[in-house]
């Protein structure tokens, strides 16, 4: 799991994994170390179908406890194993689910083990459905589908593509990366819900000739904290990212861009209909003017070379000046001397209600790792340092700091 999925904020609640008969129900065994990895808690049931595609000792194995099996195991200690979860878990997790047990829970039937668990379940029950493509379109399961929403329940839509049966179509178990963040949330407070937040993030790339570019180290993990952090908490996420390695989930909408000009015109474009906008990105200050069309020739230039610089147009300021009196803005800077000056030049030049300040000359602070060291400072005057954090709680604490001030 990458660098801006790893909150540790979630540590010590309890998810209860529901798992059905389907191929997909191996992958459910790596998700159990995503999440104890994160330092969640884990029980587990398979249903009598999932544990002919994996077995309970596999689970227990892997740090599940308690693995529940069926209702009437002789060998079970508690005859109140199918309220347990209800009681103990934080958020309930059935996937892959079958049709079956889609039906079961959209029906209120409660005839094995997981079902019982599921009805007795007072918390978040979210449902990741894997199956084959004409089990899928069929009208039962897609009215069942659409009672599970109507009920309250977390919906993963399943995927399009080859499925294990050699059919393509929708009904493929949905990716990892799409499973934590939607356990995540349902164990986040919703309160940016029905905001439509903007994060920019990552390098710009500005071109020189058809190979060459300037650019800067920026992996764009602080911003891509900012953007899971808000979406965890319920805003509507679009990210404007440079040329990044990052994976998001279905969640976040993404902009891709190249060079600063295309992030100002995605990024001003995108403003008026935001309520709230987090520049992170490294734009590049200055881009060369381009030497012309084609690979430009090392041959006969033996003495170096000259390039001209052009300025490139400053997002963040420009959001400033065009910012309503609703919406909130949130700049970085990146600096390798004193924060505390530049951060209060840069509140007030850039019209901004919070900046955030790190050191990129500082070990674990800045580009390229998970960590961050940052000074915060806000339009009412608030200033802090915080202390060594990975980005992820820096990200948490900058959406926390916002909605107080
Ligand atoms: O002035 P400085 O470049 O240090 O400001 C950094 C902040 O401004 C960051 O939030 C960065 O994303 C943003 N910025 C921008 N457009 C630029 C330069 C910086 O949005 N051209």
């Amino acid at each position: 799991m990458q660098e801006h999925y790893r909150f540790a904020g979630f540590m010590g609640r309890r998810v209860h994994l529901g798992i059905c008969g389907s191929i997909a129900a191996f992958k459910m065994l790596d998700f159990m170390r995503i999440l104890l990895d994160a330092d969640c808690m884990v029980s587990a049931t398979l249903t009598d179908a999932a544990s002919q595609f994996v077995t309970p000792l596999s689970f227990e194995a892997l740090g599940a406890s308690p693995v529940y099996g069926s209702m009437f195991d002789p060998k079970s200690a508690d005859s109140f194993g199918h309220l347990e979860p209800g009681e103990i878990a934080d958020v309930m997790l059935v996937a892959p689910a079958t049709a079956s047990t889609m039906a079961r829970l959209a029906h209120g039937l409660a005839d094995d083990m997981l079902s019982c668990q599921a009805l007795a379940f007072n918390g978040p029950v979210i449902v990741a459905p894997a199956m084959n493509p004409r089990m899928w379109n069929a009208s039962a399961t897609q009215r069942n589908w659409a009672l599970l929403k109507e009920l309250g329940f977390i919906t993963i839509e399943p995927q399009s593509g080859l499925v294990a049966c050699g059919e393509t179509g929708t009904g493929r178990f949905a990716d990892l990366i799409e499973l934590l963040p939607a356990v995540f949330k349902a164990l986040s407070p919703q309160d940016l819900a029905g905001k439509k937040v903007m994060v920019t993030l990552g390098p710009t790339r500005e071109p020189w000739d058809a190979v060459r570019f300037w650019s800067n180290p920026s992996s764009g993990t602080m911003g891509a904290c900012v953007a899971v952090a808000a979406w965890l908490r319920g805003a509507d996420v679009t990210v404007v990212h440079g040329p990044v390695s990052l994976d998001f989930h279905s969640g976040i909408k993404q902009v891709p861009v190249q060079t600063a000009q295309e992030m100002f015109d995605a990024a001003t474009g995108l403003w008026p209909e935001m309520d709230m906008a987090c520049c992170t990105a490294a734009v590049a200050d200055y881009r060369p003017v381009p030497h012309g069309a084609g690979k430009f020739k090392k041959e006969g230039n033996d003495n170096g070379i000259n390039v001209q610089f052009e300025n490139n147009p400053d997002i963040l300021k420009t959001l400033g000046k065009q910012k309503a009196d609703h919406q909130r803005l949130i700049g970085f800077a990146a600096e390798t001397s004193s924060c505390r000056d530049e951060a209060e030049r840069k509140l007030v030049a850039k019209n901004l209600d919070l900046i955030a300040c790190n050191r990129i000359d500082q070990a674990g602070s800045g580009f390229g790792v998970s960590t961050n060291r940052i000074f915060v400072l806000d339009a009412h005057g608030r200033k802090e340092q915080w202390p060594h954090l990975k980005k992820t709680e820096v990200a948490w604490r900058l959406w926390d700091h916002l909605l107080l001030a």
